[in-house]
């Protein structure tokens, strides 16, 4: 990753040293890289050129409003799932016309908001079920608009990454299955306040093979000419997000080759075609600048007590995720390591972010990264045992700004109130 190199030995965020970072902002930190933002924006973007095509951010993945006003500086749009997303997208100054909203529970409100953000609306609904497409009728209908619908299809295609990522297969809560996929159409066309002009697809994320891909686009041509045949006007394909990145030894698909299979596959079918990438934009382009507290050499193994902990990224403990974890004052070449357990501070076994990991020595004070935080990682911290959210960074070059503050104790109690019994004089 040439955003996040040694320089004159200590760890560099572009040209900002990292220790630069802890002694101004303290740790644990997060730390975005825009030239690495732009480069994975402008590599997927390369790599599509000459095709109709949306990139709408997922950003589940990340939503720092920096970060998203800058994917949105370089023509992103934004793949959200909630009112709250919506709302941080049309802030970060994404156009509603670049927004499409996804997941499965929409609700009623969240409906409203999206069929009303800007004066147009929305670009797009995925809608899931059938449940949700009477719903979003009546709330369409009711203020007197269209929404524009694309139904998510199921393939049951397997994407081969892990299984609580995977949301393509049959027994996954996600989409409509293919088998279906006439019938609810035809249900959706007959509904007021619909128009259905698009097909959705999303299989699963951080996949590292095409395979699953391709069988996905093969089915979803299939339907989309089937779908024409019976009368439908099917203008947009959104082919979903999953393009996995390199955590450890993976190798992820070049998107030279992806876009590729949708030349091939899609392309032919004259639509317009959206993407939802969110890890493959940011996964790589942030890391968890943290401390070590303590180095403690217990019975059976040696464990560096961090100051991150699994509130700030749980990405180990909840799906055994792999993260390289560096020293920031580069090791002496040739470096002797050892296997230690890199842990949190959190009262949790599982608040462990490595367990018998090589490390050259390191001692109590220094400064780890943990690489490849951009994605899914600040996005799900949680202030569990009262700890701050991690205090997010964005370098720019050799400047840096602080995009979210660490909060005080004030800012985390600030929505908790004492009853009035409390403070009622006893009878
Ligand atoms: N579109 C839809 C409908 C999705 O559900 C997702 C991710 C994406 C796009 C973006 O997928 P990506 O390009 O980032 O793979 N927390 C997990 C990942 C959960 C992914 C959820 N859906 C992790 O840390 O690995």
């Amino acid at each position: 990753m040439p955003w996040f190199t040694y320089r004159d030995g200590l760890l560099c965020a572009e040209g900002v040293p990292l220790a630069r970072i802890a002694a101004e902002v303290g740790t644990p930190a997060y730390v975005y890289s825009t030239a690495a933002l732009t480069d994975r924006y402008a590599s997927l973007a390369e790599a599509f050129a000459g095709l109709p095509v949306l990139i709408a951010y997922a950003m589940k993945a990340n939503a720092n409003l920096a970060l998203l006003r800058h994917l949105g500086s370089l023509g992103a749009g934004a793949d959200v799932v909630s009112g709250g997303e919506l709302q941080l997208a049309l802030k970060a100054g994404i156009a509603p016309s670049k927004i499409i909203f996804a997941g499965v529970g929409k609700t009623r409100d969240e409906m409203r908001q999206a069929l009303q953000a800007g004066n147009t609306g929305i670009a797009q609904f995925n809608v899931e079920s059938e449940p949700e497409l009477q719903m979003l009728s009546e709330v369409a209908a009711g203020l007197g608009v269209r929404a524009p619908v694309a139904i998510r299809i199921n393939p049951d295609v397997d994407a081969k990454t892990h299984r609580k990522i995977t949301t393509g297969k049959a027994e996954n809560k996600f989409g409509i299955s293919y088998r279906r996929a006439l019938d609810v159409y035809a249900e959706a066309a007959a509904l007021p306040g619909i128009s259905v002009t698009g097909v959705h697809v999303h299989i699963g994320s951080q996949l590292t093979d095409l395979a699953p891909y391709e069988d996905t686009f093969i089915r979803l041509a299939e339907l989309v000419t089937a779908l024409r045949g019976a009368g439908h006007d099917i203008r947009r394909i959104d082919l979903g997000g999953g393009l996995g990145i390199r955590y450890d030894d993976e190798t992820p698909p070049d998107p030279k080759l992806y876009a590729d299979l949708v030349r091939r596959h899609i392309a032919p079918l004259g639509c317009e075609i959206a993407l939802e990438p969110g890890r493959y934009l940011v996964g790589n382009a942030g890391l968890l600048l943290t401390r070590v507290t303590y180095v403690k050499p217990a019975e059976a193994k040696t464990f560096l007590i961090l100051d991150a902990g699994m509130n700030d990224l749980i990405r180990p403990a909840m799906y055994e995720a792999y993260h390289r974890i560096v020293p920031v004052k580069e090791p002496v070449s040739g470096a002797e390591t050892a296997p230690v357990d890199i842990v949190g501070p959190v009262c949790e076994t599982g608040d462990t972010f490595a367990e018998g990991r090589p490390m050259p020595p390191v001692e109590q004070g220094e400064l780890l990264a943990i690489l490849s935080a951009g994605a899914y990682s600040s996005a799900m911290a949680s202030m569990y045992n009262a700890r701050p959210l991690a205090p997010e960074v964005m370098v720019h070059g050799d400047r840096f700004a602080i995009t979210r503050r660490r909060p005080s104790i004030e800012d985390m109690t600030a929505l908790e109130t004492l009853p009035a019994w409390f403070s009622e004089a006893k009878a």
